[in-house]
Parts: C-alpha cells; sequence; structure tokens
C-alpha cells in the first residue's frame, strides 16, 4: 500500500510548485513536479580530459535541455576516472576544469543538483552492497572492459566492477531516466540486472532505471571516422584555441577525390560533425554544395571550423568568467553535494535496514 502526500510551495521562480512525497511503506521518494512533469533524469561524466563535441552531443546538450522540465541530477564522476587517471593532481585539476565546462556548458545549479560523486561517499557503500549482487558473467560480458582487454590495456579491478559503481551513481538517486550515448547502454542495462537481483531478495527497494538515446546524434563520429573518444586520440574539442581546433579540423579522415568531382556526403566524416551545428536549411545547402563538386574537403573542413566556433562562441563567453572565478565554481559544487546527498540518505538508509547492516 502506498500513501500520497502533497505540499505547496514557492518556487525561486516565484511561481507555486507542487513537492510531494511519495510513500510506499516506510520509504519516501521525493519528487518535485515541474511543469506537469515528474521526470528526474541523472547523469555522470568522467573528468578525465578535455570535454568534446561527443561528450557534448551525446550527453551534456541533452541534460541542459532536459533541465528546463524535469528534476535533474548530474555528477563529475572522479571516483570512476581513478580507473584511468593515476595522477592524484591531475585528478583534482580534472575536475574542476570538468566542473567549469560544465557550468559554462549551461548546467544550471539553480535548475540542476550538480556535484563531484566523492562528495557524496555513501554511492561507495552502495557500490560494495550492489557488489554481492553482481553476477561475474554480468560484468564479463560489459563491452567497456571487454573492448579495453581487447585493445592492449592492461586491466584491473576497478575496471572490471566499474559498471557495480556506475549502477550505485544510478540507484542511489532514483532516477526515471538516464541519459546516455550509446556505449553508455549496456552499463544502464547492467544497473537494471543488479537492482532487479537486488529487489528480488529485500522487496521493491530500487527503482529499475530507463536510458535514453538522441537518436540522430547517437554516435559522434572522431577525426578518423571511429567514433569520437578520447581513448582514441581522434576528439574534436569543444574549448580549444581557434588555430589549434583548424588543425584538428584538418585532419579529418576524408575520401581521396578530384576538386571538381561531385562527393558523397553522407560517409563522409566532416559532414558528420558539420551537421551537428546546423539547422535544416543550412544542412541542405551544405548538401548541394557537396553534391556539385568543385569544391575540395579542405574547403568543408573550414566551414566546419567556422560555424563550430560560432556555435561555442557564448559557451567560451562563461568559461572565461568561470576560469577566473574559481571559488565560484567551488561553493556551486558545495551547495550541490549538500543537495544530493539530502537525496540520497533516504534510499541508503534504506539500504542499511533491509540488509541488516543497522543492527
Ligand atoms: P570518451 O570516450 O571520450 O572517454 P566519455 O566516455 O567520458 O568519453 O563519455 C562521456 C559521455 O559522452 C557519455 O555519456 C558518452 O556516451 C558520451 N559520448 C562520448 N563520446 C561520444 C560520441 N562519440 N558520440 C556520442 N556520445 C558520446
Ligand atoms: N560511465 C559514464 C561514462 O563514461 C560516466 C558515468 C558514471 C555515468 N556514472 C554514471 C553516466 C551514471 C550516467 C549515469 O560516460
Amino acid at each position: 500500500m502506498s500513501t500520497l502526500h502533497a505540499l505547496y510551495f514557492w518556487g525561486d521562480d516565484n511561481k507555486i510548485k507542487l513537492k510531494m512525497s511519495f510513500m510506499q511503506g516506510d520509504f519516501a521518494i521525493m519528487h518535485t513536479k515541474k511543469s506537469g512533469n515528474f521526470m528526474r533524469l541523472l547523469t555522470g561524466i568522467q573528468p578525465s580530459g578535455d570535454l568534446h563535441i561527443g561528450n557534448y552531443f551525446g550527453s551534456i546538450k541533452q541534460m541542459v535541455e532536459a533541465q528546463k522540465s524535469n528534476e535533474t541530477f548530474a555528477f563529475i564522476a572522479n571516483y570512476h576516472a581513478q580507473t584511468s587517471v593515476n595522477d592524484g593532481q591531475r585528478l583534482s585539476q580534472l575536475t574542476m576544469q570538468t566542473a567549469t565546462d560544465f557550468l559554462s556548458l549551461g548546467i544550471d545549479p539553480n535548475k540542476s543538483t550538480f556535484w563531484v560523486q566523492s562528495d557524496v561517499k555513501e554511492v561507495l557503500e552502495l557500490y560494495w552492497v550492489l557488489s554481492s549482487f553482481t553476477p561475474m558473467g554480468l560484468l564479463e560480458r560489459a563491452h567497456s572492459y571487454k573492448d579495453k582487454t581487447a585493445r592492449g590495456f592492461a586491466t584491473n579491478h576497478s575496471l572490471f566492477s566499474y559498471p557495480v559503481l556506475m549502477a550505485a551513481d544510478i540507484l542511489l538517486f532514483s532516477p526515471d531516466i538516464v541519459p546516455v550515448g550509446k556505449d553508455q547502454i549496456q552499463h544502464v542495462e547492467i544497473a537494471r540486472d543488479i537492482a532487479i537481483k537486488f529487489n528480488n531478495q529485500y522487496g521493491d527497494v530500487l527503482k529499475i532505471p530507463e536510458f535514453k538515446v538522441e537518436e540522430h546524434v547517437a554516435t559522434v563520429p572522431g577525426t578518423d571516422g571511429q567514433k569520437m573518444s578520447k581513448s582514441y586520440g581522434n576528439t574534436v574539442n569543444i574549448f580549444g584555441e581557434e588555430k589549434a581546433q583548424l588543425k584538428t579540423i584538418k585532419k579529418i579522415v576524408t575520401e581521396n577525390v578530384s576538386m571538381e568531382e561531385p562527393k558523397e556526403f553522407l560517409n563522409c566524416n566532416v559532414y558528420n560533425m558539420a551537421k551537428l551545428f546546423l539547422n535544416e536549411n543550412k544542412l541542405r545547402e551544405l548538401q548541394e554544395r557537396y553534391k556539385k563538386g568543385g569544391e575540395g574537403h579542405g574547403h568543408f573542413k573550414l566551414y566546419l571550423a567556422d560555424v563550430m566556433w560560432e556555435y561555442f562562441g557564448d559557451f567560451r563567453e562563461k568559461r572565461a568568467y568561470f576560469g577566473a572565478n574559481q571559488n565560484e565554481v567551488r561553493e556551486i559544487l558545495r551547495m550541490g553535494s549538500v543537495k544530493a546527498k539530502e537525496a540520497a540518505m533516504p534510499m541508503i538508509e534504506k539500504i542499511r535496514r533491509v540488509t541488516g547492516i543497522n543492527y
């Protein structure tokens, strides 16, 4: 049996809002109703280097859009980054850089709960609890692990158990949806499997999450045509210097055809990147330029560099501001961690109770 408690309050935008506490047994899931929506979204990003356009279109943009009409949770996955970054100074510097980048790209701390993963340590506790509900075979089948081993990366236990920590990240906050790039779908599926196994043992405790992929931007290609990824060294970064960005764009692999010939656009890496920045009209114009011939891929690369530079113009300004005001970024993160912890505590307390850790 569940009971519903409703409470109205004034939002900071001066609009009345409905805060509901939905009681399931003795367990409360808090939802804030906004514009008729009840969706809680959660995502994490690793502070493992400069953000690239694959990160933006595959993940951050969806989150920025979503925060307008949903309850959004976004965190910097610094524990996850420890699977690949072993230099402490570098990790803390990357954490601040990623926070600065996220805020510059539109994560709004008044709309989203935005924090650094390690500031809510309960996630490690849940990670351990969930480990006992994670069959080895489930992790052995994880693409992220299989792929890295196949590529000859030295593996370790944290890389292997990474999906369990990701399951803890998700399940601690009971989101309805986890927006991800295609490569992360399997991780959310693993989180679902673990949650179902846990619930089979302890009852309806964990919320089973769904994932959401933006189909048309599911996989952003890198300069070599493979999926864009820091690990493959084929990224086009969002906040590079203009000259460096152009240099990277010039490296994009294209078909070897003469200037005069008409060109294929659907499989062209330059076109597939440019389309992320263009509206329908501009995209059609670009297609016509490909079909007509008379221009080389070098021209399309210059065009891509221009549209990309313009697209991120406002974001660069914000980044300069936050870059000069790092204390403000730290304060935003601190406040975010307080909100995140508050949201996590009912779940962790329930977990401690049902698993018998509270004695
Ligand atoms: P990288 O592969 O460069 O290390 P991450 O694994 O840190 O990138 O990815 C962070 C987020 O960005 C994830 O949600 C991921 O799905 C998304 N993402 C990364 N690369 C791409 C891509 N090429 N296309 C679409 N989304 C991507
Ligand atoms: N594994 C994700 C990535 O590499 C980052 C991440 C960690 C995450 N925890 C998460 C994403 C929870 C979504 C939800 O991109």
